[in-house]
């Protein structure tokens, strides 16, 4: 039979990636697809650079827009990221009749819905495993194995570079910029990192992660979004001495009154699963009814992880050539037509432990107005610590860690604390989650 031609557009880390495991297991790789694949084009940005990967028998362009024409390909590989240009040639390459296989988070977060209308009207394949978790096959065991579940809660580390930061400021005392300096050098991090370290990457990745979990169109604006740029060795070391790590989690819950859904910088016991996933490795918690709590667990990011991701796309849009597109997976695992809006719970009404840290002057009695705040809205204290003694300004840290408490509650006892005269800088708020299933989910 024919061999399958594959065109990818982007030879940069994950397409070097991709074309060297095809090579490598290629063999194995149409033993499984039932098919020998082939790269046969791929598209540069720069024809003169050299690549990372064997292009022998590859014939290199600069104009993607030849390959999503060319009508010998069969399957377009996406791989330049960024949102106008990726959607443009996707589009392009559905109208052309080729399916597609896309690492792309941000534009399945944010126009996935448009994509995959066009494409299940064409009865073409768009596949995005690789947009999640690097190498972790998570979109598969969401949408297929754990299909007769009710998922009641995702929990996860989505951000390779943001889970290298923070461990690596944790392990190694390095400082935040020292450490984002090496995620770019091991190409961890996106083109541009303020991507990963606002929190931005991991939302479009829980995005997509809680259309598949709750059957709800992907809507990027309904997660609520925070990134790790403000926590200092200080919040590392003080949640060490509580019990507790540091890290960057994104939370999609099924509430009774709607989805919780949030992207922020979490205190997570050291005694939890999740605790222990340092450096690049991403994890992702899912608690469905029938089969309880599942682990997760691999590289989020890197050449090779990634490329394992889009080859096992790129296997099952092979084997799917020729099913009846009707009976095909849906490309968000619950029908299209059976796709709901998502009702999501504001934050205001979230119920979370905090920990909060804040600069005071060291004097009799502040403490005192501290407790008194946080009492009058109803947060209860589980410990409070003075750290260490004042420094040349009379000022001390002070750390407190909160029982469970309404999150519009814990703000404002916060601006109203930040108002005393005693405060000297703006408090440091973290949530704290304990990971169990609760009462209010
Ligand atoms: N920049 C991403 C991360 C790469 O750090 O996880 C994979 O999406």
């Amino acid at each position: 039979m024919k061999p399958v031609s594959v065109g990818v557009i982007g030879l940069g880390t994950v397409g070097a990636g991709t074309v060297d495991v095809l090579r490598r297991n290629g063999e194995e790789i149409s033993r499984r697809a039932g098919r020998e694949i082939k790269v046969t084009r791929a598209a540069v940005r720069d024809l003169a650079r050299s690549r990372d990967c064997n292009t022998a028998g590859i014939s290199l362009t600069a104009n993607p827009h030849e390959i999503v024409e060319d009508p010998e390909i069969d399957v377009v590989i996406e791989l330049i990221g960024g949102c106008d240009v990726a959607f443009d040639l996707i589009s392009a390459a559905l109208d052309h009749g080729k399916h597609v296989v896309t690492a792309n988070k941000a534009l399945i977060a944010t126009r996935g819905n448009e994509i995959f209308h066009q494409a299940s009207s064409a009865g073409l394949v768009v596949a995005f495993e690789a947009a999640v978790a690097g190498g972790i096959p998570v979109i598969k065991v969401l949408r297929e194995g754990l299909a007769g579940n009710r998922v009641e809660r995702l929990v996860g580390i989505l951000n390779g570079t943001c889970n290298f930061i923070l461990s690596g400021m944790q392990d190694d005392r390095s400082d935040y910029a020292e450490v984002l300096l090496k995620a770019q050098a091991n190409g961890y991090a996106e083109a541009d990192p303020s991507v990963d370290v606002q929190g931005v990457d991991a939302a479009h990745k829980l995005t997509i992660l809680a259309s598949i979990a709750y059957g709800v169109h992907l809507d990027f604006k309904s997660v609520h979004v925070e990134g790790i740029s403000d926590i200092t060795q200080d919040d590392i070391i003080y949640a060490r001495e509580l019990g507790y790590r540091i890290k960057h989690l994104g939370i999609a819950r099924r509430l009774p009154n709607g989805l919780d859904l949030r992207v922020h910088p979490c205190l997570v016991g050291d005694d939890h699963l999740l605790s222990s996933v340092s450096g690049v490795m991403n994890a992702i918690v899912v608690n469905g009814d029938a089969v309880g709590e599942t682990l997760l667990y691999g590289a989020g990011a890197g050449a090779q992880p990634t490329a394992s991701a889009v080859i096992a796309d790129l296997v099952d849009v092979v084997r799917t050539l020729t099913s009846d597109p009707g009976n095909r997976v849906p490309h968000l695992a619950f029908q299209p037509a059976a796709l709901a809006a998502p009702g999501i719970v504001p934050l205001s009404e979230i119920v979370c432990a905090h920990y909060l840290r804040l600069t005071v002057d060291d004097r009799p009695g502040v403490l005192a107005d501290i407790t008194r705040i946080l009492g009058d809205y109803q947060v209860s204290i589980e410990a409070i610590r003075q750290q260490g003694s004042a420094d040349a300004l009379g000022n001390v840290p002070v750390v407190i860690v909160t029982h469970r408490a309404l999150e519009a509650n814990v703000a404002m006892a916060v601006l109203e604390i930040e108002a005393l005269s005693t405060i000297a800088r703006a408090a440091t708020r973290i949530r704290l989650e304990t990971l169990e299933i609760s009462v209010d989910e």
